[in-house]
């Protein structure tokens, strides 16, 4: 039984390609790509934009353990709506993924009810303690694709360097959120004039800026790949890119958050602008925005972090940090990115696909003959607005409610088989 994906423009970052043409499925596996094919099952994709499923190499699924939030079932669907085909699931879950069970769990359960592929990202060091290392080759054996304490920064740089040292040995990237928090301490927002101005805690940008210094410093001195998570200031955009000039194996991700807004937006106490790192400034937003299109920054993740909305329905400093993303993140792209004409549809697939699925390595980002058939199709012309009611996650905890968008997933594949459909 083959299916005919037909008419789509077809677009591949991987094959440089961007052309109206059909794409044949067979076995899960992409068959062929041409004009004039046919096939058992025809979608007649006319007027939809056809791409590799998005890769979100930053995802908080909740499970195990806060299941209130999000759980594996859910946080792929809200993928799948996206477009996204593939996560990478962090490791700050209760227990967290520092043991090879827990990998094993996750994609035994992603297995049964995944819409998306999971892939683990497992701990650093043991219960994120910022101590004794994880044993990454197990990790990696059970199913692994990086080890991070993402949102427990490591403080210690001998720790980090062992963890570099080690996790190379096994070709798994060391994923850094960047953040001392001696500098940071009890801050909820950026420091600078707004907080000042609306008397909340600030996070200066060097709490930012000194890890990613030294992480930078760490992948030249040990040769590791170092991938710098959720990147925001304006400084670490540049030592990113002084870094990549000087041959450092390091990559590096932004969130739609980054680069479409700042930190006015906390101005009215609204915890759904509440994440960490936080929005920054002017400044900062605009070097994100070039990072971005002159290729220090290579992906576009979420950090979809969803929390329940008794927890985000409190004061701005007793709520926890974090926003979702999945559901919004190729439309707030594609609308500020691509529509605004700053960068084209295939570098937008090429930084929400193909780069992540080689900065994580694996299958995926791709439309060549052989390949799984985990695909989006987008509308790029529809025009809809953010009703986060509407969301397949568990929570609501966004920043783009009510915004106006162009562009959203309307059919979304995982080997062949659709996961999604709009409504
Ligand atoms: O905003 C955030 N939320 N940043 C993190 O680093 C962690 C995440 C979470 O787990 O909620």
């Amino acid at each position: 039984m083959t299916k005919l994906l037909k008419g789509a423009r077809i677009i591949d970052p991987s094959q440089n390609m961007d052309a109206i043409a059909d794409l044949l499925i067979e076995d899960g596996k992409v068959a062929a790509i041409g004009e004039g094919l046919s096939g058992d099952e025809v979608v007649d994709c006319t007027g939809l934009v056809l791409s590799p499923g998005l890769i979100d190499l930053h995802v908080h699924l909740r499970e195990p353990g806060q299941e209130y939030k999000e759980d594996i079932e859910s946080g792929t669907m809200a993928a799948a709506a996206g477009g996204v085909t593939g996560v990478v699931c962090m490791p700050n879950t209760v227990p967290p993924i520092d043991d090879p069970v827990i990998v094993r769990g996750i994609l035994q359960r992603a297995a049964e009810v995944g819409k998306a592929r999971v892939y683990p990202a497992a701990a650093v060091t043991r219960n994120l303690q910022d101590e004794g290392l994880t044993d990454m080759a197990a990790l990696k054996q059970a199913g692994a694709v990086a080890v991070t304490d993402d949102a427990h920064p490591l403080a210690l740089a001998g720790v980090l360097r062992r963890a570099c040292e080690y996790a190379q040995m096994f070709k798994l990237p060391v994923m850094l959120h960047c953040e001392d928090k001696t500098l940071s301490g009890e801050g909820f927002m950026n420091e600078g004039y707004t907080s000042t101005e609306i008397g909340l805690k600030g996070m200066p940008t060097i709490a930012e800026d000194i890890h990613v210094s030294r992480n930078c410093t760490m992948s030249l001195y040990t040769g590791a790949h170092v991938h710098m998570l959720h990147v925001s200031s304006a400084f670490s955009v540049d030592l990113i890119r002084k870094a990549k000039a000087r041959g450092a194996n390091v990559t590096a991700e932004t969130c739609p958050h980054y680069f479409t807004l700042t930190d006015e937006a906390c101005v009215g106490y609204d915890t759904n602008f509440k994440m960490n790192p936080p929005l920054r400034d002017e400044a900062s937003r605009l070097a994100v925005l070039e990072g971005l299109l002159d290729g220090t920054i290579d992906a576009i993740s979420t950090d979809h972090a969803p929390h329940a909305k008794m927890e985000k329905d409190k004061e701005f400093g007793y709520a926890p940090f974090g926003v979702v993303g999945l559901e919004t993140s190729f439309a707030v792209s594609y609308t500020y990115l691509v529509k605004t004409g700053k960068m084209s549809l295939m570098e937008l697939i090429n930084k929400m696909s193909t780069m992540p699925a080689r900065i994580i390595g694996v299958p995926g980002g791709s439309l060549k003959v052989g390949c799984v058939a985990d695909i989006a199709l987008f509308d790029i012309n529809q025009e809809w607005t953010v009703d986060p009611d509407q969301f397949y996650s568990k929570s609501q905890n966004t920043t783009f409610k009510g915004w106006p968008l162009t562009g959203r997933a309307v059919h979304t594949l995982l080997g062949g088989e659709t996961v999604y459909q709009l409504r």
